[in-house]
């Protein structure tokens, strides 16, 4: 591929856009490729934990394209809108954890594709935002739609309108960041993390990310009454008997993912 490179380390995919001299921009071309790798993390059974990264010491992803945006029809600029929103909701509905280590600026798109993974672990140096105003335009790969959600109505609106970027201590402080580490210990910390996940029950840990993505979707007793349904659902699988055994017999469990 020519902007993505992947990497698998035991149950761990490491997926980083490679396009350094343009900040980790994502492109048409990135985003199909992009796609076609988290797809097949989804269906692969032997990664369980997945962590999306950019090249170089600069950036996440610096956003969409500008420059290919800037010669879009709305026609093409729909189809654009709805490869991003194909591949951040690819990303969040993989059926396993995904990590954004966010090693710079994560703006526009990149923000937006940061906020479909189940965590966002920062540098002391990330710099997140949805600067799409700035350009006449607003964001269009969920961006919007995911910060209401993640934030509430104000500050959502407050981020979306001005299109100010915020640090990693804001971003920690506002939720949107999970853990910040200094720029030498990002990698190898968020690797560690994704290597311990990946060691958890891989079914369970599905079902916890379908349970939390469908379930704020809709209303309390239909998401009750979803999660009930998944709960029992773990009593089919050979890790629920292994886990609980272990437990009980005071050892330590290993996990099959059946
Ligand atoms: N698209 C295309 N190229 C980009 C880019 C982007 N989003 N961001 C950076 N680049 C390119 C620059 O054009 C530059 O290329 P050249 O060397 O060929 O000129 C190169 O990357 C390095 O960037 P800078 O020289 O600008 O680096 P800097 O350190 O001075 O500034 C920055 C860094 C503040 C992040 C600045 O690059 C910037 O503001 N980038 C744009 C951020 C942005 O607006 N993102 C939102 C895009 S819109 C979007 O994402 C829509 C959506 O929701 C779908």
């Amino acid at each position: 591929m020519a902007n993505i490179l992947v990497e698998q380390a035991d149950f761990v995919r490491v997926i980083k856009v490679n396009r350094p001299d343009k900040l980790n921009a994502l492109n048409i071309e990135t985003l199909k490729e992009f796609l076609k790798v988290a797809q097949s993390a989804k269906e692969d059974r032997n990664t369980r934990a997945v962590v999306l990264t950019g090249a170089g010491d600069k950036a996440f992803i610096a956003g969409a394209d500008i420059e290919e945006m800037n010669k879009m029809t709305p026609t093409e600029a729909k189809e654009f809108s709805d490869l991003g929103n194909n591949l951040v909701s690819t990303v969040e509905n993989m059926g396993k954890v995904s990590i954004a280590c966010i090693n710079g600026y994560a703006l526009g798109g990149g923000c937006e594709l940061s906020l479909g993974c189940t965590f966002r672990f920062l540098s002391e140096k990330a710099v997140l935002g949805q600067p799409e105003v700035k350009l006449g335009i607003m964001p269009g790969f969920g961006g919007s739609q995911r910060l209401v959600r993640f934030l509430g109505k104000p500050k959502a609106l407050e981020l979306c309108i001005t299109g100010r970027n915020i640090d990693a201590e804001e971003a920690l402080i506002l939720g949107l960041g999970n853990r910040v580490y200094s720029k030498e210990d990002l990698f190898p910390k968020t690797l560690e993390f994704a290597k311990e996940i990946s060691q958890l029950a891989p079914i369970a840990v599905r079902y916890i990310i379908e349970a939390i993505n469908r379930g704020s979707e809709c209303t309390l007793r239909e998401a009750l009454d979803f999660e009930s349904h998944l709960f029992s659902l773990c009593f089919a699988t050979e890790d629920m008997r292994i886990g609980t055994t272990a437990f009980l017999k005071k050892q330590k469990p290993n996990f099959t993912g059946k």
